[in-house]
This record gives structure tokens, C-alpha cells and sequence, in this order.
């Protein structure tokens, strides 16, 4: 039987005990059997909503883990490759954020005077960190919303890992520059005096995506050279040189809305990951929809998920198999459910 047909009949035969969930950013060949299709926010919405028995995430790990964290007892999450993680959460770890932690302890009462805020592409660890000390999850739908809310209870944020987010959002909802500092982790208070600390407002943690920052300020000026009337949208992970030069900035779902609602003849350059971009394209021929770059910029490691991988976990679930579960221990779940609840409750 076809790879297509093996995955439909079983999808079939497992009827409500199986949702699919998968990230725009996969690949066709698997988005094509999604239940759900979403940004990482919607993923975990769905994630926490689903009553069913397997939730096979097509997406990265951070997300199949978000999905671990919140599901019920009768639940197992199944990720088709792994080795899919996100280059993006590895720039930050658990023992890293704990001795900046332990800086900012020899400086201040950080359980009083600093909130861990971490962007949901990082390791359950570090949610389960924000968890244990009154911090808070993010996507990048809701960063503007989260960030404020965490300026609100202590007078310094500590956010990681990507310092572009990080720095994008702060400065729509109207953090100055001098205001902010990027850590740097080798160096003892991240290689800043004291005083400079006390000053700031909003700790970035170094780390960024290598898919995203390798749109440049000339692409941008290209396309505009190129297409007079073309509109730029991207990704608040790129950089805030490019970010400025846009026209508009958004999570996945934002991208994908603005194309749904926008007139035919409308022109896009995107600066995000190239599938999305390549079947907005596809599905509004009545629109000129272009990759931001000079060539289109893959995730490697969302297109690590194959429809030959969906199909093996299928295939194990039909034999009362699971291949590739993925779980997170309950003294890690538990603080970190915290943290991602208490950004689900912000809507
Ligand atoms: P979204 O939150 O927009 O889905 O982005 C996730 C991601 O990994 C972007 O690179
Ligand atoms: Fe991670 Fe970047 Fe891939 Fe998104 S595009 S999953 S941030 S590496």
C-alpha cells in the first residue's frame, strides 16, 4: 500500500483515540494529515483541549514536550523523528539560566526582584525553572501580552533564549534600548557592572535561529527595488534591523491570517521558515507571494518529519506499539505546567 493510503486507513481505523497535530512549518506530505495545523500557541491550545489517547505532534520536540506536559494521565505524545529538536532552544540550558540566576543573587533578591520568562522553544526544564520561580511561557503570539504582564510584577525580566524576540517585542510595548542588556553567559552578571544591571529593565539571553536571522536589511531593500508596492512581513525572530524595515511583524498564524485576508493582487515578500511560505504561495495564486531571501531558508530539523516517519508511528499505534513517545518526568511537568498554564489563562 502507498505511504498516503497506509497513513489514511490507519488514521481511520483509530478513529477519536488519535489526534494529529502539526506545526505550519512541516513539511506537505505531512501537513496533509493534520487535524489541527497551527503556530506553537494554537499546537498547545489544541494540545490541552484534545481528549485523545494519542497526540502524534508534528512539529519539533519543545512542542511535542509543551504537548507531554499538559496532557492528561490516559495520554501519550508521539513525536515521529526524536533527533527534531530546535537550534534555537539548545542555545539555552538549564545550568546556564541557574548561575546567571545565582549572579543576579549576589546583586539582588531575585525571588522578589526578577521573572524568568521563557519563549515555549526551550527545553521543559527551563519552563519548569519559570514555573518554580513565579515566571511565565511565551510563543511569539503572545510575547507582547506576557512581557508586559511580567514588567508589571517585578522590576527586572530575565528572558530567554532568543534575544531578537526578546528585543523586538520589548520595543513595541515601549522598553528603550538602555533599558535592556544581552547576557553573556560566559562572564560573571553576564559581563556587566552592578549599577547597569540595577538600571535594566529586561535581561535577552543570547540566543537566536538560524533560519530567521539569515533574512538580511537587503533583502528587504531588494524587494522593495524590485516590486514597488510589495508589502514585507516577518517573523519577530529575525533581526530588528530587518524587523524595522517590514511592514508588518507576526508569529505563524499571524502570517498566514494577514495572507487569508488580504485582497487578490496583493504582493508579500515573508521572512520566515520557506514551507509555510512556499504553500501560502501555492494556496493564493491569486496573490504574488515570495520568500524574503534570496532562496528559500528551511528548517532542517521540522523537515526531519517525513510522511515515512508519520506513517511508522501510525503503523506502531495500529499494532499497540508506541514508537517514539515522548515524556517529561513529574518533578519537571509539574513546575513547568505551571508556567505554561499561566500563559494559557492569559487567552
Ligand atoms: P510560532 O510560534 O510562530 O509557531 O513559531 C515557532 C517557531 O519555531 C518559529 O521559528
Ligand atoms: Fe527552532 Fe528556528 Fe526551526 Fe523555529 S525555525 S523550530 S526557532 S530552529
Amino acid at each position: 500500500m502507498e505511504l498516503n493510503e497506509r497513513v489514511a486507513t490507519i488514521k481511520a481505523q483509530l478513529g477519536p483515540d488519535l489526534v494529529i497535530l502539526g506545526h505550519h512549518y512541516q513539511r506537505d506530505e505531512v501537513i496533509q494529515f493534520a487535524d489541527f495545523r497551527g503556530d506553537s500557541l494554537q499546537l498547545a491550545q489544541d494540545a490541552q483541549r484534545t481528549d485523545a489517547r494519542y497526540i502524534v505532534f508534528c512539529g519539533v520536540h519543545f512542542m511535542a514536550e509543551t504537548a507531554a506536559i499538559l496532557a492528561k494521565p490516559h495520554q501519550t505524545v508521539l513525536l515521529p523523528d526524536l533527533e527534531a529538536g530546535c537550534f534555537l532552544a539548545d542555545r539555552a540550558d538549564l545550568p546556564l539560566v541557574r548561575q546567571a540566576w545565582r549572579d543576579l543573587g549576589r546583586i539582588m533578591d531575585v525571588e522578589r526582584e526578577v521573572l524568568p520568562v521563557t519563549y515555549i522553544n526551550s527545553a521543559a526544564e527551563l519552563k519548569a525553572f519559570c514555573g518554580q520561580h513565579g515566571g511565565i511561557v511565551c510563543t511569539s503570539a503572545n510575547a507582547g501580552r506576557v512581557l508586559a504582564w511580567a514588567l508589571q510584577q517585578r522590576p527586572l525580566v530575565l528572558f530567554f533564549p532568543d534575544q531578537h524576540l526578546g528585543y523586538n517585542t520589548a520595543r513595541q510595548i515601549g522598553v528603550a534600548d538602555e533599558e535592556m542588556l544581552v547576557w553573556d553567559h560566559r562572564r560573571f552578571l553576564g559581563g556587566y557592572n552592578p549599577e547597569r544591571v540595577r538600571r535594566t529593565r529586561l535581561i535577552l539571553w543570547p540566543g537566536w535561529c538560524y533560519v530567521h536571522t539569515r533574512f538580511r536589511p537587503e533583502h528587504v531593500r531588494a524587494w522593495r527595488e524590485r516590486e514597488r508596492d510589495i508589502r514585507i512581513l516577518v517573523h519577530p525572530e529575525c533581526t530588528p534591523d530587518v524587523v524595522a524595515l517590514a511592514d508588518e511583524v507576526g508569529s505563524t498564524s499571524y502570517i498566514v491570517r494577514r495572507v487569508k485576508e488580504s485582497p487578490p493582487g496583493t504582493k508579500w515578500a515573508i521572512g520566515t521558515e520557506a514551507n509555510l511560505v512556499l504553500r501560502l504561495a501555492r494556496e493564493h495564486p491569486e496573490q504574488s507571494i515570495f520568500c524574503l531571501g534570496d532562496e528559500p531558508h528551511y528548517c532542517r530539523t521540522m523537515n526531519q518529519i517525513t510522511l515515512e516517519k508519520l506513517a511508522r508511528v501510525l503503523e506502531g499505534l495500529a499494532r499497540g506499539e508506541l514508537v517514539n513517545p515522548v515524556s517529561v518526568p513529574p518533578e519537571i511537568a509539574e513546575p513547568a505546567r505551571l508556567a505554561v498554564e499561566r500563559m494559557l489563562q492569559m487567552g
